[in-house]
């Protein structure tokens, strides 16, 4: 067991961790809320360190580096943006970080396939790809839902996070079976979304106001919950959401190249046209219900988060 001074289980007698976050952006926040929040010894590194002061206020250790670690970490919760972020940090020089040696690394964001195959030859068997099914404020509910894929030893050895954070799908030993189904997944909330937005547009162009519009939506059998928690956000001038219309494009991206050579897939491809075309008008930093704004700029930086 690690040296530590932390109480080593909760008030209930539940297994308490040393655990480390990288990246703290909106799902990353959550997920050190949550944890912190049940009692987990939580240390944070993220790029922009001012994104650190709240959690360190609320009892997380700032680490100026990746490396920093230290003895007695059990495992490494990565949530950066995408690929290329993931690499730079969890992969520098195309290889496993050494000062994470003894810890199990678990990859929380949504990457390709093909760089959760290369996290797990880098870290073997102590790799766990845990994507995300649910947005920031599940998160810190405990009402989110992990696809975890990764050997039975790691993921079992994560049992006490795992009972945190709430249910979790099992995809099996294969971390790239759990991005798969994660992206999956993705391509079928963000695909639909885009016609819901398109669906606003076309109504009030039809002269239905947006109260009767939100009321159909509620009452819609074609709106399943996942897109019925976005409902409140298409009719949001500010579009002050979780999930940013940058990030559904590198989804959508990330789908459509699990289908390369098997021939186009038009209805992905022109939603993912249209999330990059709201973030090249200037909504990119706001939420992804900003598509009801397609061909519009927004009005000014009070649009921005
Ligand atoms: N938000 C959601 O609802 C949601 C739901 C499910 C899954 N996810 C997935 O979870 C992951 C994180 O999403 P998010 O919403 O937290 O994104 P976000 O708010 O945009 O945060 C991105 C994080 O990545 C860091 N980052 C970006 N480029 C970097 C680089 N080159 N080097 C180091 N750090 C870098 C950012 O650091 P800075 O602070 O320095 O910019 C920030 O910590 C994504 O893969 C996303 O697809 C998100």
């Amino acid at each position: 067991m690690p040296d530590r001074s932390f109480p080593e289980t909760d008030q209930e007698g539940e297994r308490l961790m040393r655990l480390a976050i990288m990246g703290l952006g909106n799902m990353g926040r959550a997920l050190a809320e949550r944890l912190l929040g049940q009692g987990h010894e939580l240390l944070v590194w993220n790029r922009t360190r001012s994104r650190t002061a709240e959690l360190a206020e609320r009892g997380a250790v700032v680490l100026d580096s990746p490396d920093g670690l230290g003895a007695g970490v059990e495992a490494v919760l990565v949530c950066l943006a995408d690929d290329a972020s993931v690499a730079d940090v969890v992969l520098p020089d195309g290889n496993g970080r050494t000062a994470w040696t003894d810890a199990v690394v678990v990859n929380t964001a949504t990457v390709s396939a093909e760089t959760t195959a290369r996290l797990a030859a880098s870290y073997g068997d102590r790799f766990v790809a845990a994507p995300i099914v649910g947005a920031p404020q599940a998160v810190r509910t405990g009402a989110a839902r992990f696809i975890t894929g990764g050997p039975a030893s790691a993921c079992q050895a994560l049992a006490p996070v795992w009972t945190c954070l709430t249910e979790r799908i099992e995809a099996g030993a294969d971390p790239v079976r759990a991005v798969v189904m994660k992206l999956l997944n993705n391509q079928m909330l963000l695909a639909g979304l885009a016609v819901v937005a398109e669906t606003v547009r076309i109504g009030r162009a039809a002269g239905i106001d947006d109260t009767v519009l939100s009321s159909m939506l509620r009452d819609s059998a074609q709106m399943p919950p996942g897109l019925q928690n976005r409902r409140d956000g298409l009719f949001d001038p500010e579009h002050s959401g979780w999930f940013t219309s940058p990030l559904a494009a590198k989804d959508l991206s990330l789908a459509l190249e699990l289908a390369t050579g098997t021939g186009t897939m038009p209805l992905t491809e022109a939603a993912r046209a249209a999330y990059q075309r709201v973030a090249e008008d200037g909504w990119g930093e706001v939420d992804v219900t900003a598509l009801t704004e397609y061909g519009r700029q927004p009005p000014g930086p009070s649009t921005r988060r």
